[in-house]
C-alpha cells in the first residue's frame, strides 16, 4: 500500500493541505495517508520542529507533502529559541534530498496577473534546480554579542551530484542550462564553476552551457525570462530567484517544487511559498502551488506520470475556464478552487 505522509505546518499550511489531501485521494486508491505535526505547531507540542518520531515516520514513507512552517509567533533573534525553519532544513538534509527542483512555466491565462508585460512572460518555461542541503544554509554559525558569522561551505561531491541533476533535467528540456555564481567574489563559487565544467566535458559535452553571475541573472529573469531552460545554482541564490521567478507565473502561490536526490528513501513536495502569515485563517489562500506540487509528488514520488499530467491539465483547465484566486487579482477562496479543479478531474 502507498504511503504518505503529510505535514501540514503552520499559517495557510492547513488550509492548502486539506485539499491536496483529497486530491491524493483521488488518484490513488487506497493512499495511506498519515498526517503529521510539524514546524512551529510541533514547536508547541514538543518544543522542536522536527521530532525524532516525525522523521522517523517520513523516512517511512513513499513520499511526504509539506504545507509550509513559520510565523510570527516563533520569529524570534534569539539563537537559542527552536524555530519552525529548522524542522524544514532538518527533514531536508536527514532525507538526503540535495536537489530541489522549481518549474516556472507562466500560463497564457495568467498573464494578466503577472507584474511583467504579456510580450516578456509569452514562451517562458524554465526549470530552477537548486542545491538544497549544503552553502550557507548548513554552514557553522556563530554569534557572540560583538559579532555573527555563518559559513558558506560546498565539497566537491556537492557541486558534482547537483549539476548532473540540472544536465540530465536539461537533456530532456532545450538543452540549455545557465550556471549561477558569484564567481567574481566568493571562493565557493570558484569552485562551483570549475567543478560544473568538469562534470560537463566529462559527461555532458552535448548540452549547452553558460555561467551566469547571480546579480545579472536577477536582472534577466525579469527582462528575458525566455532566454533560460534549466538554472542550476546554490542553496541561498536559488531561494532568491525562484522568488523572484514565481512572479512569471502571477503568483507566489502557483509555484510547486520537489526535492529529490535519495534513491533510497522519499522525496518531499512542497509549493515555493511560505506560510503567508498575513492571510492565514481567512480561506483566501491559492492552493494551486500546493496542488502543483501533489503533481510533482505523482509523478517523481510515485512514477504516476498520467496521474501528474491529469492533475496539471485540471489545474490549467480551471484557470482557463477563470478561476482566480485574491494573489491572482480575483476574488475566489481555497474552497472555491479546489471545487473548480475538482470539475476537471
Ligand atoms: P510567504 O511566502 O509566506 O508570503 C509572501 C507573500 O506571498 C505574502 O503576502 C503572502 O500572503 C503571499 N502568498 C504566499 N503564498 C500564498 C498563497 N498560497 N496564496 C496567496 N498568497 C500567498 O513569505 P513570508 O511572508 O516572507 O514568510 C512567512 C513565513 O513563512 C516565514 O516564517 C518564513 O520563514 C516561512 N516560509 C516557509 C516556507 C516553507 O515552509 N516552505 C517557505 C518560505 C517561507
Ligand atoms: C523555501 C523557504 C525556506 C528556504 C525557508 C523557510 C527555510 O524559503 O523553501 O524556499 O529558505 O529554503
Ligand atoms: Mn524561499
Amino acid at each position: 500500500m502507498t504511503k504518505i505522509v503529510t505535514l501540514p505546518g503552520d499559517g495557510i499550511g492547513p488550509e492548502i493541505c486539506a485539499p491536496a489531501v483529497e486530491l491524493l485521494e483521488h488518484f490513488v486508491p487506497g493512499v495511506e495517508v498519515e498526517e503529521h505535526v510539524f514546524g512551529g505547531a510541533s514547536i508547541d507540542a514538543h518544543g522542536t520542529a522536527l521530532t525524532d518520531e516525525v522523521l522517523a515516520a517520513a523516512k517511512t514513507a513513499d513520499a511526504v507533502l509539506l504545507a509550509a512552517v513559520g510565523g510570527p509567533k516563533w520569529d524570534t533573534t534569539d539563537p537559542s529559541a527552536p524555530r519552525p525553519e529548522q524542522g524544514l532544513l532538518g527533514i531536508r538534509k536527514a532525507l538526503g534530498l540535495y536537489a530541489n527542483l522549481r518549474p516556472v512555466r507562466p500560463l497564457p491565462a495568467l498573464y494578466d496577473s503577472s507584474a511583467l508585460k504579456r510580450e516578456i512572460l509569452d514562451g517562458t518555461d524554465m526549470l530552477v534546480v537548486r542545491e538544497l542541503t549544503g552553502g550557507i544554509y548548513f554552514g557553522e554559525k556563530t554569534r557572540t554579542e560583538t559579532d555573527a558569522s555563518d559559513l558558506c561551505h560546498y565539497t566537491v561531491e556537492e557541486v558534482d551530484r547537483i549539476a548532473r541533476v540540472a544536465f540530465e533535467a536539461a537533456r530532456g528540456r532545450r538543452n540549455l542550462v545557465h550556471s549561477v555564481d558569484k564567481a567574481n567574489v566568493m571562493e565557493t563559487s570558484r569552485q562551483w564553476r570549475q567543478v560544473v565544467h568538469e562534470v560537463h566535458g566529462a559527461d555532458f559535452a552535448d548540452v549547452q552551457l553558460e555561467d551566469q553571475l547571480v546579480d545579472s541573472c536577477a536582472m534577466q529573469l525579469i527582462a528575458n525570462p525566455t532566454q533560460f531552460d534549466v538554472i542550476v545554482t546554490e542553496n541561498l541564490f536559488g531561494d532568491i530567484l525562484s522568488d523572484a521567478a514565481a512572479m512569471l507565473s502571477g503568483s507566489l502561490g502557483m509555484l510547486p517544487s520537489a526535492s529529490l536526490g535519495n534513491p533510497d528513501g522519499p522525496g518531499l513536495f512542497e509549493p515555493v511559498h511560505g506560510s503567508a502569515p498575513d492571510i492565514a485563517g481567512q480561506g483566501v489562500a491559492n492552493p494551486l502551488a500546493m496542488f502543483l506540487s501533489t503533481a510533482m509528488l505523482l509523478r517523481h514520488g510515485l512514477a504516476m506520470e498520467t496521474e501528474a499530467a491529469a492533475l496539471e491539465s485540471a489545474v490549467d483547465q480551471a484557470l482557463d475556464a477563470g478561476l482566480r484566486t485574491r494573489d491572482l487579482g480575483g476574488t475566489a477562496g481555497t474552497d472555491e478552487a479546489y471545487a473548480a479543479v475538482r470539475k476537471y478531474l
